[in-house]
């Protein structure tokens, strides 16, 4: 391990809860790094990771339950600061001899009003508001259907609800902490000071996790794997893959060869916008590979959506394949954008995974027939980190905010078949529609927002003449983690300027609906 980011660090320990990359995030946005682990983490594992602090996140089980997930009995040993939430708390509770009973009627989810009574370092000096007898009162979040009916021997009550006895509990000799709420979630107000206290305060630990220094940590230690060897790196102008570029820049320099496969299913001038910045601008060394038409006849007669979508993903493979080979007698590692969500989701979750709805491409499959080692430099990382050192690299604000697009491109966009005069049309209705939205102040308060192309033709009077030609959809959604979205509300006005500009402006086009359904049932891309 490189530099000094590491050494105040906190462990977090995933009980399932829907919350979980959240609490992770409110640490690190603390400055302080940690992880996410699998409850059923070994203690040999967590003396490796030797923590200044343990996070016992919630979750949907039940500690009656026999055989509901535990904590390994060291985290009790180890010397350090435990802070458990909900099911956290509750686990807590009976490890340490206290007990906790199924609620009959007396559920709590949503907001609840917690009484402070005892003083803790824990809430100290923290509140929203101050009850009649002068007792702090902090607005919480609560989700739980069990209760903790007695705390373990040691423990102390540092708040409760009108329903909710043990709210936050304490053993201040031991520091160990219960909150039965979700300090996490922004519905408690102070719960990122609570966070905050535990952190800094109690486990003391240091905030040294800023975008500064992960990034001279992180190029520090992309020379010293790679040393004097090459590296080659999958570039598709989004935000990893540039960031990964960037770094790996400013490691090793000429020793990065990027690959970009233009595979003719990109946004407007957008292959153009890639290559002059990273190729003129800062000066990397690009292999750029024309590949329109491999993809477009690949895609030749096909309309079902996961066909499409894995044709893409194969023709991609492929075509990076061929150039990684080519340049393989000189290179001996593949670099990937993989960021911490990537793995967090796919190795680490010990709760059922979320139903995979569509296939989404992306070169994971690379590394084993290439025999080149892998690097992935942004593997601790969170997108909003990831944006923060792009920045940090001089990055463009604009490309590192930008709406996310998928790897398949305009290819699931284009509904059904895939032709190149689709495509066209759709490139320039979908650059009208982001200008426009640009020029209203809303691009960025949107989440994502793209136009789709109907092959289905309407028929329209222009002039004097009758056309009947495809309609092109415009889709806007407002979302937080892309699981579910609403369709945005876009003013009237806005939407009537860019249909009149699309109709009048292309040639081809005659309608332009707006979607409004929301995810679910429909998702954010039509295909
Ligand atoms: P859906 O359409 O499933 O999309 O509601 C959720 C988010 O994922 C993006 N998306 C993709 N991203 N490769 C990607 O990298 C893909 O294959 C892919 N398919 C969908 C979509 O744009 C939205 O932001």
């Amino acid at each position: 391990m490189t530099g000094n980011i590491y050494t105040s660090r906190i462990l977090i320990l995933n009980f399932g809860s829907q919350y979980s990359q959240l609490l992770v995030r409110r640490v690190r946005e603390l400055g302080v790094y940690c992880e996410l682990r699998a409850w059923d983490i070994t203690e040999m594992q967590i003396r490796d990771f030797a923590p200044h602090g343990i996070i016992l996140s919630g979750g949907p089980e039940s500690t009656i339950k026999s055989n509901s997930p535990r904590a390994s009995e060291y985290i009790f040993q180890a010397g350090v600061p435990v802070l458990g939430i909900c099911y956290g708390m509750q686990i807590i509770t009976v490890q340490l001899g206290g007990q906790v009973n199924k609620t009959t009627n007396l559920r709590e989810f949503g907001y609840a009003q917690v009484a402070v009574i005892t003083n803790s370092p824990l809430v100290q000096n923290i509140q929203d508001d101050i009850s009649s007898n002068g007792q702090p009162l902090l607005d919480v979040w609560m989700s739980h259907n069990d209760n903790v009916t007695s705390i373990p021997h040691d423990f102390i009550t540092v708040a409760s609800t009108k329903t909710c006895k043990f709210a936050i509990v304490a053993n201040e000799i031991k520091r160990f902490y219960g909150v039965q709420f979700h300090p996490e979630v922004t519905h408690t107000k102070q719960g990122q000071h609570i966070i905050k206290r535990f952190v800094l305060d109690i486990c003391c630990c240091q905030a040294l996790w800023t975008p500064t220094q992960i990034k001279i940590n992180a190029i520090a230690r992309i020379r010293e794997q790679v040393g004097d060897e090459r590296v080659i790196l999958g570039l598709s102008g989004g935000v990893d893959s540039s960031v990964t570029a960037m770094l790996l820049h400013y490691a090793i320099g000429d020793h990065l060869t990027c690959v970009f496969v233009d595979n003719g299913l990109l946004r407007f001038d957008e292959a153009n916008q890639v290559l002059e910045m990273f190729r003129n601008h800062f000066g990397l060394n690009i292999v750029y590979v024309p590949s329109e038409n491999r993809f477009l006849s690949a895609l030749a007669g096909i309309k079902d959506p996961e066909v499409k979508r894995k044709i893409i993903g194969r023709v991609f493979i492929k075509i990076f394949e061929e150039q990684a080979q080519r340049l393989k007698s000189d290179i001996q590692w593949l670099a990937q954008g993989t960021i911490y969500p990537d793995i967090i989701e796919s190795a680490v979750s010990t709760t059922s995974k979320a139903h995979m709805i569509k296939s989404h491409h992306n070169v994971g499959g690379l590394p084993k027939k290439l025999k080149m080692r892998l690097i992935e430099p942004l593997k601790e990382l969170f997108k909003d980190e990831v944006r923060k050192i792009g920045l940090e690299l001089g990055l463009p604000y604009d490309i590192l905010y930008r709406h996310p697009f998928p790897g398949p491109g305009l290819g699931v966009r284009v509904l059904g078949e895939v032709k190149k005069e689709y495509c066209d049309l759709l490139r320039r209705a979908d650059l009208i529609f982001i200008e426009e939205l640009h020029k209203a102040n809303l691009y960025y308060k949107v989440s994502q927002a793209f136009a789709v192309f109907i092959p289905i033709s309407s028929v329209g009077i222009m002039g004097d003449s009758r056309k009947y030609q495809p309609v092109i959809s415009l889709r806007a959604v407002e979302t937080i983690d892309f699981m579910t979205a609403q369709w945005a509300h876009l003013p009237y006005e806005l939407l009537e300027s860019v249909s009149n500009r699309i109709i009048n402006e292309i040639d081809g086009i005659s309608r332009v609906v707006y979607d409004i359904s929301g995810k679910p049932p429909a998702t954010i891309e039509w295909e």
